[in-house]
C-alpha cells in the first residue's frame, strides 16, 4: 500500500485552492437518485469516496459520467438515474464507506424499498444508526434487521414531526431525502445545522423539493410528487481549508487558501487567532501568516457552529508545536484519539483519557513511521510531519485519499517536501 513520505522543516508559502466538500457531495450524489432526470454536480473532488459512491449509484442502475468543465478546469459529474433496477446496495461497497448509509433515505424515497448491510463500527467510534432507523419508522417505514442486513419498506411515507436525540448530520440528511416524497409535512427538530445540510437543501429545492430551515434547528419538508433535473455546484470543503490553514500555522508559513466560505470556518479561525496566527479573511479566501509564537489553546468539539470533530486531530497536531498545555475535549465520537499514540511516536507529550486529551506542547517532534488509522488522523500526521525534524512516513495514504484531493500535490505547490511512495 502507498504511503506519504514527508521531510519536515520547510516553511510553507503560496496558494492552495480548496476542492468541493466530500461531506456535501456524498449525500448530494445519493439525493440524485430521487429523480429520473439528469443531475449535474459541479466542483466534484477527485476522491476515493466519490469513486465508491459512483460505483454504488452504477450498481443500482444509474449512469454516471465524469467530465471536466472547459472554462473552469473543474471536474463535474453527470448522473442519469432513470433506470434503477435494484433496491439493494452491494455489501462490499457499503463496507467501503460508512457514509453510504445516506443511500437509505434516497432509495426509500424513490423506490419505497431499500436493503443495506449494517455498517459496522469504525476507528473513530461505535457509530450506530438507531437515529436513522427510528426516523424512517416515524415516517411510516417498516424496518427489519436480520442476518446483518437492514430492510426498510413502505407503501407511502407520511410526514410528521420528530425530534432528534442528537443533531446527527447523516440522520438529518437521510430524513430530508426520505421525506421529500412523504405525504404532508415533515418537521425535523434538533436537526444538524452543518453547511453540508444547507447544500443538500439547496440541491433538493433546485430539483423541485419544498424544504426550509436547513442551517437552523428545525427543518420543514413539504412532500411533493416528482423531482426534476438539477445543475448544482457543491460548497468548498471547510475541513480541507482548515487542514491547510493548520499546515501554515505549524510551519510558520504564509498560506492563502482560495475557494472558501469564511463563515463556515469561524470556529476554526477563532482558535487559530487565539493560538497567535494572523488571519486575513477575504470574501472567498483566508490567508494565514505567523504572528506571535504559537500558544496553547483548548479545543472542545461540538456540532456546527462549534469546533468540528473533523478538525480535532489536526488541532492536536498543532497543539504539539504550541507553547504550553492544551486540553482537547472530543464530544462527538467515543474513540477519536487514535492519532495521539502516533503523535507520541514522533515525540509528542500527550495524556489521553476517555474524552479528554492533555497535550504538553513546545517540545520538538522527530520524524517516524506512523500509522494513519482514519482520514483525519492521517491528515494530522501529515501536518505533524511537516513540522517535525527529519523524515516522517505516514502509512497508508489510503484513508487520506478518501477525503483529500491530491493532498501531496497541493502541499508541494506551497513548498512542502512530500511524496507518495508505492509499496
Ligand atoms: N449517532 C448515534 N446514532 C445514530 C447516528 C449518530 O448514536 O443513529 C451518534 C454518533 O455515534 C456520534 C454522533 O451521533 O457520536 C454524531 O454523529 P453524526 O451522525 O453526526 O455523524 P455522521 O453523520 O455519521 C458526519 C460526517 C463525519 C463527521 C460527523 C460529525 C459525513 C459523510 N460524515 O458523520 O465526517 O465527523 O458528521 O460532524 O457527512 C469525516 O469526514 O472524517 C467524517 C467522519
Amino acid at each position: 500500500m502507498a504511503s506519504f513520505v514527508i521531510r519536515g522543516g520547510r516553511v510553507l508559502q503560496g496558494e492552495i485552492r480548496a476542492s468541493g466538500a466530500k461531506n456535501s457531495i456524498l449525500p448530494i450524489m445519493a439525493a440524485s437518485l430521487l429523480t429520473r432526470r439528469e443531475c449535474i454536480i459541479r466542483d466534484t473532488p477527485d476522491l476515493r469516496d466519490v469513486g465508491t459512491m459512483s460505483r454504488i449509484l452504477t450498481s443500482v442502475g444509474a449512469k454516471v459520467w465524469v467530465g471536466t468543465d472547459a472554462a473552469s478546469g473543474q471536474r463535474y459529474l453527470r448522473i442519469l438515474p432513470d433506470g434503477l433496477n435494484t433496491y439493494e446496495i452491494p455489501a462490499e461497497l457499503m463496507a467501503e464507506m460508512r457514509s453510504s448509509i445516506v443511500l437509505m433515505g434516497a432509495l426509500l424515497g424513490r423506490l419505497g424499498k431499500v436493503r443495506v448491510c449494517r455498517p459496522g463500527g469504525c476507528s473513530i467510534g461505535t457509530r450506530p444508526i438507531n437515529f436513522h432507523l427510528r426516523g424512517f419508522e416515524m415516517l411510516g417505514a417498516r424496518i427489519r434487521a436480520e442476518h446483518g442486513y437492514i430492510d426498510a419498506e413502505t407503501t407511502g411515507l407520511i410526514g410528521r414531526e420528530m425530534h432528534l436525540d442528537f443533531p446527527s448530520v447523516t440522520t438529518t440528511e437521510n430524513l430530508m431525502m426520505a421525506a421529500v416524497f412523504a405525504e404532508g409535512t415533515t418537521v425535523i427538530k434538533n436537526a444538524a445545522k452543518e453547511p453540508e445540510i444547507v447544500d443538500l437543501q439547496n440541491f433538493l429545492n433546485a430539483m423541485g423539493a419544498r424544504i426550509v430551515g436547513a442551517g437552523l434547528d428545525t427543518i420543514r419538508i413539504v412532500g411533493t410528487r416528482t423531482l426534476g433535473g438539477v445543475d448544482h455546484a457543491v460548497i468548498p470543503d471547510r475541513i480541507e481549508v482548515g487542514t491547510y490553514l493548520v499546515a501554515g500555522a505549524i510551519t510558520g508559513g504564509d498560506v492563502t487558501v482560495q475557494n472558501v466560505v469564511p463563515e463556515h470556518l469561524e470556529a476554526v479561525t477563532a482558535k487559530l487567532g487565539e493560538a497567535g496566527a494572523v488571519l486575513d479573511v477575504g470574501r472567498d479566501h483566508i490567508r494565514i501568516r505567523p504572528g506571535t509564537r504559537l500558544r496553547a489553546v483548548d479545543f472542545k468539539t461540538l456540532p456546527y457552529p462549534g469546533f468540528p470533530t473533523d478538525m480535532q486531530p489536526q488541532a492536536m497536531a498543532m497543539a504539539c508545536f504550541a507553547h504550553g498545555t492544551s486540553l482537547i475535549t472530543e464530544n462527538i465520537f467515543d474513540q477519536r484519539f487514535a492519532h495521539a499514540d502516533e503523535l507520541m511516536r514522533m515525540g509528542a507529550s500527550i495524556e489521553v483519557g476517555n474524552r479528554l486529551a492533555v497535550v504538553r506542547g513546545g517540545g520538538r517532534l522527530t520524524g517516524a513511521r506512523v500509522k494513519a488509522t482514519d482520514l483525519r488522523a492521517g491528515a494530522a500526521l501529515v501536518l505533524a510531519g511537516l513540522g517535525a525534524e527529519g523524515t516522517t512516513v505516514v502509512d497508508p495514504c489510503y484513508h487520506i485519499e478518501r477525503g483529500y484531493e491530491r493532498m501531496e500535490e497541493k502541499l508541494r505547490a506551497v513548498g512542502a517536501s512530500i511524496t507518495k511512495v508505492n509499496g
